[in-house]
């Protein structure tokens, strides 16, 4: 996937499950939930113990910093920025005519049938590998994405629901990617009686009824209201997308500050998932849409990493229910260093990048690829990648950044059997 330079160019909504991109237990109901009783308390802390996520399991890529990420339950958090989002979100769909159930406290630890196999998500499907998801063992794996839920909930009879949670995928870093986000997943199955025209149709016949167009308008209805109500009037730009479980896909973009910023990714649930969720009887929607992102813009927080700063200067400025901007504390100077060396054919560049923020954690705040060439007599590539260190605190020395920058050209050279130039 391409670095993008722009801030606003934000990813990490919907594209990882799209065609273009290379890349538990039953939930409860929310204590925050507006729509249900007597709810238990979120249970974010039981997640917040690393050693659920590490093990000796051969197929364990789950290094100890992310380990430690799981179960901060920044979603639940009322005077978070993604908890405020969240709770703005929550507000719209509370406003509708259909009662949707809230979930956020599903285990974060999934199995592939519910992550992948549910959602038609093929077998060699880029987004399963582990270069891109973080598998605790062969069976299980930190979710990807929300939609890892959405059967188990239609199976327990659920019609309208919402589902928020943290989410995880090996990625680039950048100011705008980090291997923990957070999603917020909307499902709603129709009524039978307004779907009974089109009963038992499948495929094109299905996607060509009247029904099925009365799903998407509806859909589109729902998410253009859900971004007035957090963006103002805003302009808005559908597109065709794609997504093995819903049929006809769309994405969702927003004009913000004279960019079209992409949102969401939603579509028509494809009959197969309803059927596998033993809903045959039932059609409806369905979409997922990435809360940093919505979060950057909202409160013009110009770094995702923020987002998990124990720092006060960051959570004084924001209250429950309010959408402030963001008044930066501080900018502290960047520090670069460029690390050379040749690959092996099996070179994964998520491995290096996730290596990186092993070593020095998250004062890595970008890595660019900056050059590649290869020599053809050697029949060898090299490339070169420009670390972007900075903290969002403190001032770094330049000798703290080259004792982690030797520290990474020997992790590099033995974990990766790269040769540092
Ligand atoms: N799960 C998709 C993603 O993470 C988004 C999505 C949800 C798309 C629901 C369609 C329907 O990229």
């Amino acid at each position: 996937m391409k670095v993008s330079l722009s801030l606003l160019a934000i990813a990490q909504t919907a594209e990882a499950w799209s065609a273009s991109s290379s890349r538990g237990t039953f939930g409860r109901p929310s204590a925050l939930s507006s729509t249900v009783e007597d709810a238990p308390p979120a249970s974010a802390e039981t997640y917040a113990d690393p050693s659920r996520y590490l093990n000796d399991h051969p197929s364990n890529n789950v290094p100890p910093h992310i380990a430690a990420l799981v179960g901060r339950g920044l979603h639940t958090r009322p005077d978070h920025p993604i908890g405020i989002v969240r709770a703005k979100i929550q507000e719209y769909f509370a406003t509708l005519p259909h009662e949707y159930v809230v979930y956020d406290a599903e285990d974060p630890i999934v199995t592939t049938t519910q992550c992948f196999d549910d959602l038609r998500i093929p077998p060699d499907h880029p987004g399963r590998s582990p270069s891109d998801t973080y598998y605790v063992n062969d069976e299980t794996l930190l979710r990807t994405h929300t939609s890892a839920h959405q059967s188990e909930h239609l199976r327990s009879g659920a019609d309208c629901f919402l589902c928020a949670g943290d989410v995880y995928r090996r990625d680039e870093i950048d100011s705008s990617h980090y291997p923990a986000f957070h999603q917020l997943e909307g499902v709603r199955l129709f009524p039978e009686e307004e779907m009974a025209g089109a009963d038992g149709l499948k495929g094109e016949e299905w996607t060509s009824s009247d029904e099925c167009a009365t799903i998407s308008v509806d859909l589109k209805n729902t998410l253009e209201g859900l971004m007035d109500h957090l963006f103002g009037e805003t302009e808005k730009k559908w597109s065709e997308d794609y997504f093995p479980f819903t049929t006809p896909s769309f994405e969702l973009e927003i004009k913000y500050e004279g960019e079209w910023l992409e949102v969401l990714g939603c579509g028509v649930i494809h009959e197969e998932v309803l059927q596998m969720a033993d809903r045959p009887d039932r059609r409806g929607w369905a979409f997922g849409l990435g809360l940093e992102r919505l979060a950057m813009i909202l409160f013009e927080i110009p770094d995702i990493r923020l987002f998990w700063t124990d720092d006060e200067r960051f959570h004084s400025q924001f209250k429950e229910g309010q959408i402030t901007k963001f008044k930066p504390y501080s900018k502290f100077p960047p520090v670069y260093k460029d690390i050379a060396f040749w690959i092996p054919e099996d070179f994964v560049e998520n491995d290096f990048f996730e290596m990186a923020r092993g070593v020095a954690g998250d004062i890595v705040e970008r890595m660019e690829l900056i050059d590649e060439f290869t020599n053809p007599k050697k029949g060898k590539t090299s490339k070169c990648y420009r670390i972007t260190y900075r903290s969002m605190d403190r001032s770094l020395t330049n000798e703290e950044i080259d004792a982690l920058q030797d520290s990474l050209r020997e992790k590099v050279e033995v974990d990766l059997g790269v040769e540092v130039r």
